[in-house]
């Protein structure tokens, strides 16, 4: 079997393709290396010994995203990544997320329906939530007003996937990820922010390894046990498989509508304290931290209810937060190692 995968190069992307390639899957990637770059495909060789198809390509490019459909006549699922993720810049930049969010979602659709292919998983977020009304968060949730661009594209993907399968019987899986974190245990392949992390986590490991003088805690007055604001940290290897998972329900004809969503997080939430807490603990490093005033738009508690992926999926968070720290920690040394 033949998986497209969008965006393959990206942080969630490449880990998809390391764990569809341990199940025996054939992989052809497209990226147009807006944020990633060519070397993880040697990562995922050096995990997994099998080298990718890459095709470097902008989906945003209605005529190449024909062509390559033209050339590749065989595949049998698509994951599809590719997107700019960035929240901030999406505010400054909304013209330019609607753009590349929306045009690449729609022309690989509308291949999808001429040639016939089954088969979408589509990245969304829980950022399509916005700030909840209750905790944990389950599927049926209200979809709030989306609080940027970003997440705004993801709730209007949705959509246009929900009409679109319904229309044309494109049997179709939206998995709404919480916050993914960690690297692979080899170290081979992790999260490359370009320029200053947003993220935490990325944030924290390059503090710990002296590119960044100190972490700044936006705010430890939200009403949290510990006043920091609380997310549901899922491991990248986990989120990575909930994606195989997800792809073979549909491969298999086991999906019960034509479009369906699953959240895919831990179940627990932890507060940023206690990330930088246990990120000192298991790695056996002290942080430079400060704590700054709240960083406009976060909000103060979000993880998940499991119970549908569970249930449906048969899947579960195996890692714990604790160990993607640690994986997290293994990747930024590597790469410190890598630059010498
Ligand atoms: C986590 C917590 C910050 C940086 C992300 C993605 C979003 C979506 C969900 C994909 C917050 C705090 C952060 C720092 C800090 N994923 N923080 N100091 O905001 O939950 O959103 O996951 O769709 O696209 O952006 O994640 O890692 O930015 O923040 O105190 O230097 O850490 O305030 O409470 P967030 P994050």
């Amino acid at each position: 079997m033949k998986i497209l995968v969008t965006g393959g190069l990206g942080f969630i992307g490449s880990h998809t393709v390391v764990e569809l390639q341990n199940k025996g899957y054939e992989v052809v990637i497209i990226d147009n290396l807006s944020n990633s770059n060519l070397e993880v495909l040697e990562g995922i060789e050096k995990i997994t010994g099998k080298k990718p198809f890459f095709e470097l390509l902008d989906l945003k490019e209605k005529e190449a995203v024909e062509n390559f459909f033209e050339k590749y006549t065989d595949i049998d699922g698509i994951i599809h990544f590719a997107a700019s993720k960035a929240v901030n810049e999406s505010i400054e930049r909304p013209l330019m997320y609607y753009e590349n969010n929306i045009h690449s979602l729609v022309y690989i659709l509308q291949q999808m329906k001429k040639r016939g292919l089954q088969n979408f998983i589509f990245s969304s977020s829980c950022t399509v939530y916005g700030d909840p009304d209750t905790l944990p968060i389950t599927e049926e949730a209200p979809i709030k007003p989306a609080l940027s661009p970003y997440g705004n594209t993801k709730q209007i993907g949705e959509e246009i996937i929900r009409d679109t399968s319904n229309a044309h019987k494109i049997k179709s899986i939206a998995l709404r990820y919480f916050n993914p974190i960690g690297a692979h245990p080899t170290g081979y392949i992790g999260e490359l922010p370009k320029g200053v992390p947003q993220n935490l986590v990325p944030f924290v490991t390059q503090t710990a390894i002296g590119k960044r003088k100190e972490l700044s805690i936006f705010g430890d007055d939200y009403d949290t046990p510990d006043g920091t604001a609380i997310r549901d940290y899922i491991h990248v290897v986990d989120l990575a498989q909930s994606h195989v998972v997800a792809l073979e329900r549909l491969l298999q004809n086991k999906n019960k509508e034509d479009f369906e969503i699953f959240n895919i997080g831990t179940g627990r939430g932890s507060s940023v304290m206690e990330i930088v807490k246990a990120f000192e603990k298991v790695n056996d490093i002290k942080l430079n931290y400060k704590i700054t005033p709240r960083r406009a738009g976060d909000v103060p508690a979000v993880w998940a209810d499991t119970t549908k992926a569970e249930k449906e999926l048969g899947w579960k968070a195996r890692l714990t937060m604790e160990d993607a720290l640690k994986d997290a920690w293994n990747w930024e040394k590597k790469l410190k190692q890598k630059i010498k």
